[in-house]
């Protein structure tokens, strides 16, 4: 290691409680991108960005409205013929509730045996912090030689719907070289990730409607198609024994998995103890005839996220609701079409749902898949940048999560990713008691001053 890179590391990690500081205090705004109430919170975390550019000297920095959350935009663009990274990052978070079961309160970060504990100190707001606390290192001892571009944007958590509109317009400003995505995350603390395909998602609301008004059981029982019974019917028959998805074409476009991907995927398997532990269970579900790691990355699965139906108080109410709700979503994988798999989902109701209740469907957000070509020099040199600060070289992972703009990016900017992050899958994400290894973050910090100062060279 050159004496200059020993000088950036160590300045990295003189100035540790200072990064730790500054993160906290980004993490005391909470910017929940869902709620209406928070929308003065969302600017405030857009200009809390604005401030910290400005105090790295970057220029060009803007704050641009769109439809939703504004966009921060920033660039440090070094002279001559260095390549261009574009970095990405999220400000907005996941919302807090249920409080209750947060041992202290979501948005007042606080440190317990090496772990800092907030909404969005792991999604995403830890790994932002991180790429800025780099770009610190860096510009502070004049060692940037790689040019930057920043782009925040404050929907990730609500399906990005105004970001591809935002890139279409600004293309010219947005062009570069490569992405950083630092939005996934880390399995096991001792060992980097490289994300190379993150699934898509088509997300709906399915909402029957039975009679014109909640009814007697006893007075229209067994005269009445019940629109709660009618729903969980019709979720029943989504997937058949074998845990297959049934609307009609679903798998059609999905690619069958290589073998020499398969035989990868299994070497790197967690095993089913590892997942029995993190999710709380006795025993995992899936479709037969994969690992999984395979269903997790590679497979489309559906999943009914909320149901909402009928008295659900205390006690008992005999009743016969007049309506049904559900959300439901698909994770997809590579080649799938979100606006096809609506259509596959519709088909599925005109064909299933009875005469007797009226449906309507409400798509909430899409976005597709994406996968990603591990070629890239900037993904060798992040991966080279990883192996050195871990001593390990980087699992490649599969993702069953999703994060849109990667497919966007790929799409409208013709522009690759470098996915990686320093979270790690226990850290409770979108779930009470969110936090982040701080241990963990400071290996990520190296690794980024690293990774920057490669792609300088
Ligand atoms: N950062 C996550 C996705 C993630 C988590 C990737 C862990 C890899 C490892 C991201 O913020 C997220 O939660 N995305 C949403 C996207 C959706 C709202 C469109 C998701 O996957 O549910
Ligand atoms: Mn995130």
């Amino acid at each position: 290691m050159t004496s200059s890179l020993e000088q950036a590391l160590q300045y990295a990690h003189d100035n540790q409680s200072l990064f730790l500081d500054q993160l906290k205090d980004f993490l005391r705004i909470p910017s929940v991108s869902t709620d209406p109430a928070h929308h003065p919170d969302m600017e405030k975390a857009a200009r809390y960005l604005v401030s910290r550019l400005e105090g790295l000297a970057f220029t060009h920095i803007q704050i641009f409205p769109t439809a939703g959350h504004p966009v921060v935009y920033g660039e440090r663009l070094a002279a001559g013929s260095a390549p261009t990274l574009l970095v990405y990052g999220h400000y907005d978070v996941q919302p807090a509730e249920p409080l209750e079961l947060w041992q202290t309160p979501a948005f007042d970060p606080q440190v317990r045996d090496g772990l800092l504990y907030a909404r969005g100190a792991s999604d995403m707001k830890g790994q932002v912090m991180a790429v800025l606390s780099a770009l610190e290192t860096l510009i502070h001892l004049d060692q940037l030689k790689v040019n930057i571009k920043v782009l925040f944007e404050g929907e990730e958590e609500i399906g990005s719907p105004n970001l591809d509109a935002f890139m279409r317009e600004h293309k010219a400003l947005l062009a570069c070289d490569n992405a950083l995505n630092p939005d996934a995350g880390m399995v096991y603390p001792d060992r980097p990730v490289i994300v190379y395909a993150l699934r898509g998602l088509a997300y709906f609301e399915l909402r029957l409607h039975g009679p014109s008004h909640d009814l007697h059981s006893g007075l229209f029982g067994g005269l009445v198609h019940n629109p709660a019974q009618v729903l969980c019917e019709l979720i029943a028959g989504m997937h058949d024994a074998q845990g297959r998805i049934t609307l009609p074409g679903f798998y059609d476009r999905v690619r069958p998995l290589p073998a020499e991907e398969r035989a990868q995927l299994a070497r790197d398997a967690m095993g089913e103890a590892f997942h029995l532990k993190q999710a709380g269970v006795s025993q995992l579900w899936g479709e037969q005839g994969y690992s999984p790691e395979e269903r997790l990355g590679a497979r489309p699965t559906l999943e009914v996220n909320g149901l909402l139906s009928g008295f659900t108080g205390h006690g008992s109410k005999t009743v016969l609701p007049a309506e049904a709700m559900a959300k439901i979503s698909m994770r997809l994988v590579p080649d799938q079409d979100p606006a096809e798999v609506e259509q596959q989902l519709r088909r599925y109701l005109e064909s299933h749902a009875p005469a007797s209740v009226r449906w309507e469907l409400e798509e909430m957000s899409s976005g597709p898949a994406s996968i990603t070509d591990l070629n890239l020099p900037a993904t060798r040199a992040l991966a080279a940048a990883l192996e050195t600060v871990w001593g390990k070289a980087p699992q490649l992972k599969r993702e069953g999560g999703s994060i849109p703009v990667v497919a966007s990016m790929q799409t409208i900017l013709g522009v690759e990713s470098v996915i990686t992050g320093f979270g790690l899958s226990d850290d409770n994400i979108h779930a009470p008691n969110e936090h982040l290894n701080l241990a963990n973050w400071s290996r990520g910090i190296d690794a980024l001053v690293l990774f920057f100062t490669a792609l300088g060279k």
